[in-house]
């Protein structure tokens, strides 16, 4: 995009100056040098929204115009807005509910808090919430599942419009093996489907993602009517769990007895494909993972989620030989926090319980970049490069005590961003915005209160 035409006058710039990185590959295990953009006193320029140039500031500035107004974030750190591709809006209220695992945890917690999301008025108050708490952690794109009820789509559709956000979500489908209160039909189920991907899929920056819940809450024939409408709407998205629980596992052998696999019962309605993502994937077998890297469906590392459901560690060198994609997700409710610098923390350490190490360098790759390959929108979204949507965040390395000193006692990029993600939070996330407007600011930590006790 050129800097300066008739159409885009000068003044419709932003500028903003600090350290910049943006990812062009995927660093892989050992954190390739080759995969990424650094200037340590960097420049971002923005037009109408867009991405129109990013390099070192001393040979952009150059080009500008000396009256040109430049945003200073001083030593914070530019980078693309993170992207979260598996988490639950309604779960917002089950986060640290504890003591079970997936399935009971389902009986027990989220299916009664689902039950809520009929009533439009609290999926609305939910819905801004959420998108506010996004916001917040940095987080700028997501993979969302809503409810059973349409009310629940059309109040996060409605907020997400308002804030003009880039995201991708839909109605859950389960007509089995569910309480009555969550059930759908097949055929419900199908009609509103086609209704709300009518309705919003493409609608300013959303997209649909057909949403079966999990193999276990559908019958044959949901999941059939399903991969039908995939077919009918290729650019629609697919969003599901998979093999995430022992007992999980052994139920869908259960339901599903003439099936390969867990992937097998997805794959043979043509549910496995690009613009395919499902959670969990921990418990695949090896022509499993192959067959999701040869279809360009992905996985969603949910790491946080699964110690807290005590569900399993998924494998990177796994995923990696296999070819098959995905990034990183945070899973709220069953993961227990939005941030997903706190994910990618927990990412590390799944990987070092399976000698699998993750360079930092690839945790953030996974969580900007990484993710947009994940859902077709690298050309968008995910990456400072000229053209693609001005969704960023401003990243503070010394939000805290501890995060400043073990900044300051670190030396290379790699070391520095580990730090990052080791010790920080929705602290660290000093602004975030969207289309190159400020949509979030960071309080000042409030003074500490003077202690008056004697
Ligand atoms: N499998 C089916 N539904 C869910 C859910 O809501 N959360 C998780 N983690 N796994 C699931
Ligand atoms: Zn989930």
């Amino acid at each position: 995009m050129a800097l300066h035409t008739d159409a885009a006058p000068v003044s419709s710039l932003s500028v903003h100056r600090g350290r910049v990185l943006t990812f062009t590959a995927d660093p892989g295990a050992h954190g390739s040098p080759d995969s990424y953009e650094y200037f340590e006193d960097g420049l971002l320029i923005i037009a109408d929204g867009r991405i129109a140039e990013v390099g070192p500031a001393g040979a952009l500035l150059a080009k500008l115009p000396r009256d040109q107004p430049i945003t200073n974030h001083g030593k914070r750190l530019l980078l693309p807005g993170f992207i979260d591709t598996h988490i639950h809006y309604p779960q917002t209220d089950v986060i640290a509910s504890g003591g079970e695992q997936l399935l009971d945890w389902l009986e027990r917690y989220t299916f009664p808090e689902e039950r809520k999301f009929a009533n439009a008025a609290h999926a609305a108050e939910v819905a801004e919430f959420f998108l506010d708490e996004l916001l917040r952690n940095g987080t700028t794109t997501a993979m969302v599942f809503c409810t059973v009820h349409r009310a629940s789509v059309e109040a996060f559709f409605k907020s997400a419009a308002r804030r003009d956000l880039r995201m991708v979500a839909g109605k859950v489908l389960m007509d089995r093996n569910s309480p009555d209160y969550l059930r759908d039909t097949a055929s419900g189920g199908n009609r509103d489907t086609r209704e709300l991907i009518e309705r919003w899929h493409g609608q300013l920056r959303l997209s649909y993602a057909i949403t079966p819940r999990f193999a276990p809450t559908s019958t044959d024939i949901q999941l059939e009517s399903a991969g039908r409408i995939a077919r009918e709407y290729p650019s629609v998205y697919i969003h599901s769990h998979l093999a995430e629980n022992q007992a999980e596992i052994e139920w869908v052998k259960e339901l599903y007895p003439t099936a390969r696999s867990y992937l097998d019962v997805y794959d043979r309605q043509g549910l496995v494909r690009e613009r395919a993502i499902y959670a969990h994937c921990i418990y695949l077998d090896d022509e499993d993972r192959a067959r999701m890297g040869q279809s360009g469906a992905a996985a969603a590392f949910c790491p946080s989620s699964n110690l807290y459901l005590g569900s399993g560690l998924f494998s990177i060198s796994a995923a990696d030989q296999a070819g098959m994609r995905f990034s990183i997700a945070t899973d709220v409710g069953g993961g227990s926090s939005f941030s997903m610098l706190r994910t990618m923390s927990d990412a590390y350490k799944v990987c070092q319980l399976n000698r699998d190490p993750v360079s930092s360098l690839r945790a953030f790759y996974l969580s900007t970049l990484g993710g947009a390959r994940c859902l077709g929108l690298e050309h968008r979204i995910g990456r400072f490069t000229p053209g693609a949507e001005a969704d960023f965040i401003v990243l503070d390395l010394e939000a805290t005590p501890l995060l400043a000193r073990r900044t300051a006692s670190s030396s290379t990029l790699q070391e520095k961003l580990l730090v990052l993600m080791t010790l920080g939070d929705d602290r660290a996330i000093e602004s975030t915005y969207i289309l190159g407007k400020l949509t979030h600011k960071r309080v000042a930590p409030r003074e500490a209160m003077p202690d008056n006790r004697s």
